[in-house]
């Protein structure tokens, strides 16, 4: 089977690529990425001379250069190529409808004009709003979207159902909740925090820091996405979900007791604006239809996530300090490879 996976250099694209090449060794993989400021190529630092593996550097909203790598025969569209953080989105939002609605047209056109056999939106559980105390969000619950951010993906999840229903691309939208784990860019919560943690740098708290997400290891979400690709049924939306509810504040001690760190780094202030109250994901229709379950507890995941911070401070240093942009020129851009592999 030959891939294409967009935004495979950043942070959930590239475990999602190391994953299949180690589970798939027949599979050939094109890593289609802008490198905007989330996509690193040392995130796959090792692969560079791995023959099933080609990258290519685009924007998956430029027609001319997404038809080209997808008329080189491709059997799968993944699209991982986003804008994703949500502050971002409140500083400038154009950009969120440029890469994450317009982006995804050019996808889903090109995927039609090329009959590619199946397209794997990855979505996200923010596209269905906020949430009270209870209940969770089923793959029926309306879509209520209330950051620039989850509105350009909500945005993007229609078109795909669109061009399903129109045209008949043989779309699969899943809809996942928080994840962590390694090679995630420190502007998000968790590597945030342990990052600043490890550099006794006050953790900044939102608002009451009473929020909830699901937390979910990336590996867990890779392996469901993987049951998405193989035994996903076009035209369905999956939930995907870790089954860990916590708030921020439950996951700030948690990172500050396993580093040995001091409760008075936790600094509260201004609130995100629109800030959602509470996700929570129901998966059961993953668990039920394709046997999705998690593999570890967050307990479990969080340590193994703050482990591999702590023996990989220079990526995340390099990241901190803008090196990490090196990388490219250092390992591809004299040689990077064509998509006619
Ligand atoms: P990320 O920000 O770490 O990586 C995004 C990648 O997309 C980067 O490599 C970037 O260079 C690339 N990219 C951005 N604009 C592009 C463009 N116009 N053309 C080509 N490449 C472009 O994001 P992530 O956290 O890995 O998220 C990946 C996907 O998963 C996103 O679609 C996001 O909405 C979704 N998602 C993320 C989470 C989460 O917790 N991180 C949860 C659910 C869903
Ligand atoms: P984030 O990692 O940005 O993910 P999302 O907004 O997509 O859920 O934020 C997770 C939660 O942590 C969210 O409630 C906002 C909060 N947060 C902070 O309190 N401080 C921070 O510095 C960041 C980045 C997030």
């Amino acid at each position: 089977m030959k891939l294409l996976i967009t935004g495979g250099a950043g942070f959930i694209g590239a475990n999602f690529v190391r994953h299949i090449l180690e589970t798939y060794p027949d599979y050939k993989l094109i890593n289609y990425d802008k490198l905007t400021y989330a996509g690193n190529l040392e995130n796959l630092a090792g692969l560079e001379d791995n023959r099933n593996y080609t990258f290519v550097r685009g924007d998956i909203a430029d027609r001319k250069q997404v038809g080209e790598v997808m008329s080189a025969g491709v059997d799968v569209v993944l699209n991982f190529a986003a804008e994703s953080h949500v502050d971002r989105s409140l500083e400038e939002a154009a950009v969120f409808i440029g890469t994450n609605v317009l982006g995804t047209q050019v996808l889903l056109e090109a995927a039609l004009k090329h009959k590619v056999d199946r397209f794997i939106q990855i979505s996200t559980d923010e596209v269905y709003g906020s949430l009270g105390p209870s209940g969770s969000f089923t793959e029926k619950t309306p879509l209520s979207p209330n950051s620039p951010y989850a509105a350009t993906k909500a945005a993007a999840d229609l078109m795909v159902r669109a061009y399903f229903e129109s045209f008949s691309v043989q779309a699969i939208i899943t809809r996942c909740s928080n994840n962590y784990g390694p090679y995630q860019f420190p502007e998000k919560l968790i590597p945030l925090f342990i990052t600043n943690a490890l550099e006794n740098i006050p953790l900044p708290v939102y608002g009451d820091g009473l929020y909830i997400r699901d937390w979910i290891h990336v590996i867990d979400h890779c392996r469901a996405l993987d049951l998405a690709l193989h035994r996903g049924k076009p035209g369905e939306i999956y939930n995907i979900g870790g089954g860990s509810e916590r708030t921020n504040l439950e996951i700030t001690k948690l990172i500050l007791k396993h580093l040995k760190k001091s409760e008075s780094l936790i600094t509260h202030v201004k609130d995100r604006p629109g800030h959602d109250r509470r996700y929570a994901i129901d998966c059961s229709k993953i668990k039920e239809e394709l046997g999705f379950e998690t593999s570890m507890t967050l307990e479990k995941g969080l340590k193994q996530t703050m482990d591999w911070y702590i023996q990989n401070r220079p990526w995340w240093e390099k990241v901190r300090s803008g090196e990490y942009r090196e990388y490219y020129h250092r390992h591809y851009a004299d040689r990077e490879k064509t998509f006619e592999r």
